[in-house]
């Protein structure tokens, strides 16, 4: 190993990040699809990844496809495009695989608002209580968990639990209620949120309406009650995607992260995709922690194979429990193969 390799292996560590110039010469994609096939890797990315990142990985997903996806896989290495608790998650399933994310700092805020200390006192509070955690959570809260669900299988892991069974949802209060509202259920709910989510402006949202009367409005159900309330359709990323290919209309107002947008217009090149503003100055919603993803950070990822997601054994297995009956769930409602 070179002196200036040492040098960034030691900053990784340190820092979690590359933190050096790449090559502005290089062609990334070339690059990035090379080092791929040498090193039997995978790219994994979520569609809230910017475009670039999109078109080169080998799948596309939101988080259930994403964790089957990680689950089935016979690569050596996974590279995750995407979060942590995502990265960590494919970890999870995939012990005996590398898994890589570009930037450790890609963190999320819904995970962030949920501290295991504090939840697990929460959870105390109420001993008959099973504990359904949204897959936005750390390892640390999947191990306090029973079931993991995500807002693909949310209600159907909900609705086949028997109906006084009492239940605490995790971390995302906005996902609870609607799931509660859906269900007639009463679930004790964590008071999380994801920050790109809960700042869609509904004054803006009605002005956009009525200036685009023929448009469906569509949001993620990790939006607020009242952005809901207005909504045509609710459902994960893959389920608002698959929306705009199946539905008529030839405009959508997209209440979701920006990322979305990118495989919307490919999939459907003669529709318009209109991302629905936040109550900032910005026109549209970007996640910041799903943006630290770069080309750059994939390539170097890929060549230097840090920064690593690790994970102590007791912890995983604790933490894949409910996962594993997320996807046993899952299987069965034939959401996944
Ligand atoms: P889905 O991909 O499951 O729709 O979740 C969106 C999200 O916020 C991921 O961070
Ligand atoms: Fe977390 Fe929200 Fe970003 Fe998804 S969009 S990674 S929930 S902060």
């Amino acid at each position: 190993m070179t002196t200036s390799d040492k040098k960034i292996f030691a900053s990784i560590a340190q820092n979690g990040f590359f933190d050096i110039e790449v090559d502005p010469t290089l062609d990334l994609f070339e690059e990035i699809k090379r080092l791929k096939k040498e090193k039997n890797a995978v790219l994994l990315a979520h569609y809230y990844q910017e475009s670039d990142i999109q078109d080169i990985a080998d799948y596309i997903g939101d988080s259930l496809g994403l964790a089957q996806a990680a689950a089935k896989t016979d690569a050596d290495i996974i590279v995750f495009a995407g979060v942590h608790f995502m990265a960590e998650t494919a970890k999870i399933l995939n012990p005996s695989k590398k898994v890589l994310l570009p930037d450790l700092r890609a963190g999320c805020s819904l995970s962030d608002s949920c501290p295991p200390e504090f939840f697990a006192r929460f959870k105390s509070k109420y001993p008959n209580h099973i504990v359904i955690s949204y897959i936005n959570c750390s390892a640390s809260i999947k191990a306090l968990s029973d079931i993991i669900c995500t807002s693909g299988n949310a209600k159907q892991i909900i609705d086949s639990l028997p109906k006084d069974q009492k239940i605490i949802f995790a971390p995302d209060k906005n996902l609870g209620a609607y799931i509660n509202k859906q269900s007639g259920r009463e679930m004790v709910l964590w008071n999380g949120a994801c920050m790109v989510h809960e700042i869609f402006s509904i004054e803006k949202i009605a002005k956009l309406k009525q200036k685009h009367p023929n448009a469906k409005f569509i949001a993620h159900p990790e939006c607020e009650e009242i952005i809901l309330s207005i909504a045509d359709f609710i459902g994960s990323t893959t389920q608002l995607l698959k929306y705009t290919q199946q539905n008529e209309s030839k405009e959508f107002i997209v209440a979701t992260e920006t990322g979305i947008l990118h495989q919307m217009q490919k999939a459907s090149p003669d529709k318009t995709f209109i991302p629905a503003p936040p109550n900032n100055n910005c026109a549209c919603n970007n996640c910041p922690h799903m943006k630290l993803n770069t080309l750059e950070k994939l390539y170097l990822c890929l060549l230097y194979e840090q920064p690593e997601i690790l994970m102590e054994e007791q912890l995983r297995l604790a933490a894949k429990k409910p996962m594993d009956k997320m996807m046993e769930l899952s299987k069965q409602f034939g959401l996944i193969a």
